[in-house]
């Protein structure tokens, strides 16, 4: 049936069926100067899902994150990308933030010499639509117990709900993880686990990059795997886990 047919037939306008993602990219390459890194990307993600994103190192993930953030470098990019219906492509990585997509990096941006509560409130900033700070804190025990303590002396799992619970402070749609259990002990993995999984309950879409993929895979609905900037597989978390030649060739586990 042809698009002037099918609008015949029904008064909505039809539209593709990837348009109904709530995040979606399309297509989408990344350049770091002349080197070309992001190679042309495609895939979708349904609203509350969470997407576990891996590949060896240098396959492009967090450049593929700080893409999708809209932040100055990779320097450019072509492409689209899509939050509930509105183009991000084109934006600042300040509007991208108003939006609601929020990156916690990899070395998670803690400021030093100011308190948890401090870091918190500097996340309110820019028409505060997040979440209050006490309620924060009843979500996060282990930070209100340190509220007054200067935030870089907090352990690296604390470290990284303060990273966590700075994205919920703001406007947070689209949860952007980069290597989130680095360096952590087991058990804090878990409990950032349970964290993700509330964070996820609520409704927010989550992108996780670790090199950790089975503890990624554990959590996610979807996977995608990177290499040289292209992908090479998008399936269930599940089918990565039981399909030992990816596992071997691109995750090393
Ligand atoms: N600022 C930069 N300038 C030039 N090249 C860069 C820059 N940042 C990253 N690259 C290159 O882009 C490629 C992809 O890097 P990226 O950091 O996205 O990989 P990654 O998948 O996150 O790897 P890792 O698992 O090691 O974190 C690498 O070859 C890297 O050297
Ligand atoms: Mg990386």
């Amino acid at each position: 049936m042809t698009a002037e047919a099918l609008k015949m037939t029904s008064d909505k306008v039809e539209v593709p069926a990837s348009a109904h993602a709530y995040f979606s990219v399309k297509d989408l390459h990344a350049y770091y100067g002349e080197s070309y890194i992001v190679q042309g990307i495609s895939f979708d993600v349904k609203e509350g899902e969470i997407l576990a994103l891996l590949g060896r190192n240098g396959a492009g993930k967090t450049s593929t994150l700080r893409t999708i953030a809209r932040l100055d470098s990779p320097q450019r990019h072509r492409g689209e990308i899509y939050l509930g219906g509105k183009a991000i492509h084109e934006m600042k990585s300040y509007q991208a933030s108003r939006c609601g997509i929020q990156l916690v990096p990899e070395d998670r941006r803690i400021i030093g010499g100011l308190s948890v509560e401090e870091n918190l409130v500097l996340s309110q900033v820019d028409g505060h639509t997040g979440w209050e700070i006490e309620k924060i804190y009843e979500h996060f025990p282990r930070l209100a117990e340190r509220r007054s303590q200067d935030a870089v002396t907090m352990s690296g799992g604390e470290q990284q709900m303060l990273a966590i619970a700075r994205a919920l402070a703001r406007d947070l749609k689209l949860l952007l993880l980069d290597e989130p259990y680095e360096g952590l002990a087991p058990v804090i993995v878990q409990e950032i686990e349970r964290i993700l999984q509330g964070v996820r309950a609520l409704g927010i879409t989550t992108i996780i990059v670790e090199q950790n993929a089975v503890a990624a895979l554990k959590l996610a609905d979807k996977a995608l795997i990177l290499d040289t900037g292209q992908i090479v597989f998008q399936g269930s978390a599940q089918q990565v886990l039981e399909d030992e030649t990816l596992r071997h060739d691109y995750l090393a586990i």
